[in-house]
């Protein structure tokens, strides 16, 4: 059986995650390797209830910054048991659209909560589970909101509504993230075209799948 191997993607709003990790996915299909792919918040019947009340719902307006941190993380455990740790166990590659690293960005270093408590509350809601490669797409951010705004024709959900300065901390969060945890996470510059951010993409996969 092939061995199970978790890639998740992480950066700001509109730095074409979505566009990746589909071509992704797509590859491996044609490779023969059974692939699947999620999303945080959500992934589970229970967790996309919960990303309805992080991003959209109107009781979410005024949400306290522990309030959100929790919900992340209770989307987060439901995901990691639910869907993530039985798919890795069954061979399959798990390709996933933000994870635990986006809490220390955003409700970290954006929203000002501590380290510890982030990682405290990642660490809970993980259990043990990592990823073998995560993919920051970086992205300056005014680039990456006049995209993601385009693209959502001006209905931002209540993450992608703040300021310029709470999204520099996010991207500066993740490449800092990416220094302190080298061998795991690679900064991919996404500010060329869609075909020359796949082939880095590409290169990183296989640079670390080597021999799985
Ligand atoms: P996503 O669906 O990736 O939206 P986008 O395409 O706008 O990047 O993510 C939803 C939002 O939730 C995004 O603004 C980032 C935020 N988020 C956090 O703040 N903390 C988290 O732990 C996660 C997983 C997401």
């Amino acid at each position: 059986m092939d061995k199970g191997f978790f890639i998740t993607f992480e950066g700001g709003e509109g730095c074409g995650k979505s566009t990746h990790i589909k071509r992704l996915s797509e590859y491996f299909k044609s490779k023969g390797r059974e692939c699947v792919v999620s999303r945080e918040p959500g992934g589970t019947s229970l967790g996309e209830k919960i990303r309805e009340i992080l991003l959209h719902a109107k009781e979410g307006i005024g949400m306290s910054p522990r309030t959100e941190l929790l919900l992340f993380e209770a989307a987060r455990a439901q995901h990691v048991d639910e869907l993530i740790i039985p798919a890795l166990r069954s061979g399959k590659i798990v390709i996933c659209d933000r994870f635990a690293d986006s809490s220390e960005a955003y409700q970290g270093a954006a929203r000002k909560l501590t380290r510890n408590d982030v990682k405290f509350l990642n660490d809970f809601a993980v259990s043990g589970v990592k990823p073998d490669l995560t993919i920051v797409l970086d992205l300056s951010p005014d680039v990456g909101l006049n995209r993601a705004r385009t693209r959502d024709s001006g209905n931002a959900d209540r993450m992608g509504s703040e300021n310029l300065s709470f999204y520099e901390d996010v991207r500066n969060a993740f490449l800092k993230l990416a220094k302190e945890n080298p061998d795991r996470i690679r900064v991919v510059d996404s500010s060329g075209s869609q075909n020359e951010t796949f082939s880095e993409i590409l290169k990183a996969v296989e640079e670390k799948m080597n021999g799985i």
